[in-house]
């Protein structure tokens, strides 16, 4: 996957580095020369209002908005080292290392919760049973729903509360074994229980993972993420440690924002 031709940035500490990120669509530039580091085995949190790019943003990150037609994007985001836009490079091989979870929960609905937990290894062309029980069991765990589903795992997804389903979507993602993880939203759609769950979840993962997370939640940036990007209007306002952004940031705007005082 690597480029020759550019000089790696091998930093271990870095799990993403973007740089001059433009999105575009048709004529509209909805994220303007964005550049910041993602720390790797930290939480990232983007927040900013309703339709400054943050899920575009996000979705950069593995390639996704490229599934939109009429996307155009300027700069360059490289995954440890490696330029994921890169020719050669399969869309497929990055969103494999870098997984997602979107904002409303979304099992396949006609599979089990084992089947959803496997689907993907049997993709990648995974046959051996036991390693699919113990894939299955690990990434359960990680999600902290195994003791809740161990005894139905042959029941369909859809039996599932609406928590639960969404800790489902978190294990079928790390299933697959990804170096980073992406969520938007992931809890909005949550009672503050399950809400709760899922953010002492984000915490436990960044052990394993590097998790950046798109929240409209202040509180929830403010708990659980270890540096905090804040974007207006498609520009990177100010990025920082989460503590800073929060209690003593370098721009106005940030603090209107995280005070509530607009958005
Ligand atoms: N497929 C698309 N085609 C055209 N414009 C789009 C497309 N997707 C997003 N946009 C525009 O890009 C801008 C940023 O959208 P984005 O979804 O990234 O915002 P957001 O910060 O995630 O907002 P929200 O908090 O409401 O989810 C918006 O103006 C939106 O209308
Ligand atoms: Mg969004």
């Amino acid at each position: 996957m690597s480029n020759p031709h550019m000089e790696p940035q091998t930093d271990p500490r870095i799990a993403l580095a973007v740089r001059g990120l433009s999105i575009f669509f048709g004529r509209q530039a909805v994220l303007k020369n964005v550049t910041l580091d993602v720390a790797a085995h930290a939480v990232t949190a983007i927040i900013g209002p309703s339709g400054c790019g943050k899920s575009t943003l996000l979705r950069a990150l593995n390639r996704m908005h490229e599934l939109n037609p009429g996307a155009r994007m300027e700069g360059e985001i490289r995954l440890f080292g490696e330029n994921i836009y890169s020719r050669g490079v399969e869309p497929v091989a990055v969103r494999r290392r870098v997984g997602m979870v979107f904002q409303k929960s979304n099992p396949f609905p006609t599979l089990s919760i084992a089947g959803n937990i496997t689907v993907g290894l049997r993709l990648n062309g995974v046959r051996d049973k036991r390693l699919l029980a113990e894939r299955t069991e690990e990434s359960l765990r990680m999600a902290a729903l195994w003791d809740e589903v161990k005894d139905r795992l042959h029941a369909p997804a859809i039996s599932l509360s609406g928590g639960q389903q969404q800790r489902l979507c978190i294990a079928r993602a790390l299933a697959v074994q990804p170096e980073v993880l992406l969520m938007d939203e992931p809890a909005s759609a949550l009672d503050p229980l399950a809400t709760q769950k899922i953010e002492d979840l984000i915490v436990e993962l960044k052990k394993d993972y590097t998790v950046v997370i798109v929240t409209h939640n202040m509180q929830q940036a403010a708990r659980a993420s270890d540096f905090t990007a804040f974007l207006y209007l498609g520009e990177l306002v100010e990025f920082g440690p989460t503590t800073k952004m929060f209690t003593n940031p370098s721009q106005q705007r940030t603090e209107d924002y995280v005070t509530g005082r607009f958005g």
